[in-house]
């Protein structure tokens, strides 16, 4: 075993020294990329500790935002998989500076992911203690608590409450309540890690996206049945774009 794979090793054990490392390299990142952004930058830090993802993922939510509002592409930001509203939060922060009255939504159950089903694979079983049977019950695991996300939002970001739209529950039963209101959509961004849950977002909303907004796929390089989900939606569409990929695991591609 090479030193590198030990270091790996006591890192994996170590889900603190992992936390730190992972925060370390977010900062690193960020120093590197946007120091000389100030805006961005400020935005960043505060986005941090309220987000999951890394800080490539979430430079590239941030560009493309800015991108819809230069554009004046019409739709909401619309997130499924929402956490601690990191990721949410900097869609809409692009959007109250831009003064464009873009409304935000975002989509959570805030108890977690619900059962992963066989399509997900066996990381999935493992993660959520062999509980596969698609269930919409949480397996309490990535839960991140309503508000947190509103603290970020409102508090922190300082987002007017009429930009911005929570709707708590499972996907399966919050989205035909409110399909209607949503409307167009600008950003689709999907981060609920699951096949279903992936699968069901994509065939209730596909069509709302506006053509030139983006869906953005944040698991499609990390699970199995995200990735599944979105390969088999686009053969039975028949679409051909480019999957463009953002850090190597999460991708996104543009509505012609
Ligand atoms: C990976 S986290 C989202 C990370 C977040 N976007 C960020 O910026 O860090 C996944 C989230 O999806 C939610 N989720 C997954 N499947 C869901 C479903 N079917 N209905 C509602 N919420 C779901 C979980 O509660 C969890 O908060």
């Amino acid at each position: 075993m090479g030193i590198l794979e030990l270091f790996k090793g006591v890192l994996r054990k170590n889900t603190k020294i992992l936390a730190l490392a992972r925060r370390g390299r977010w900062m690193v990142e960020l120093l590197a990329a946007d120091f000389v952004h100030p805006d961005k930058f400020a935005l960043f830090l505060k986005l941090r500790p309220y987000t999951m993802i890394g800080y490539k993922r979430l430079s590239s939510v941030y560009e493309l935002a800015r991108k819809i509002e230069c554009e004046k592409i019409p739709g909401a930001f619309a997130e499924f998989g929402v956490w601690k509203g990191g990721a949410a939060g900097c869609m809409a922060a692009v959007a109250h500076k831009a003064r464009s009255g873009r409304k935000v939504w975002l989509f959570d159950s805030f108890e977690g992911l619900p059962e992963p089903t066989e399509k997900d694979g066996e990381l999935a079983a493992d993660f959520s203690s062999q509980r596969t049977s698609g269930k919409l019950k949480t397996i309490e695991k990535l839960v991140g608590p309503r508000e947190d996300a509103e603290r970020l939002l409102f508090s922190i970001l300082r987002i007017p409450g009429e930009q911005v739209r929570i709707e708590e529950g499972w996907f399966q039963n919050t989205v035909p309540h409110v399909k209607k209101e949503l409307g167009r959509i600008a950003i689709l961004r999907l981060d609920a890690d699951w096949y279903e849950s992936t699968k069901y977002v994509l065939e209730e909303l596909y069509e709302q996206v506006a053509p030139g907004g983006y869906v953005i796929f944040d698991d499609y390089g990390d699970w199995e049945g995200c990735r599944k989900a979105v390969d088999e939606f686009f053969a039975e569409r028949g679409l051909r774009q480019r999957l463009i990929p953002i850090d190597g695991f999460a991708v996104y591609f543009q509505k012609l």
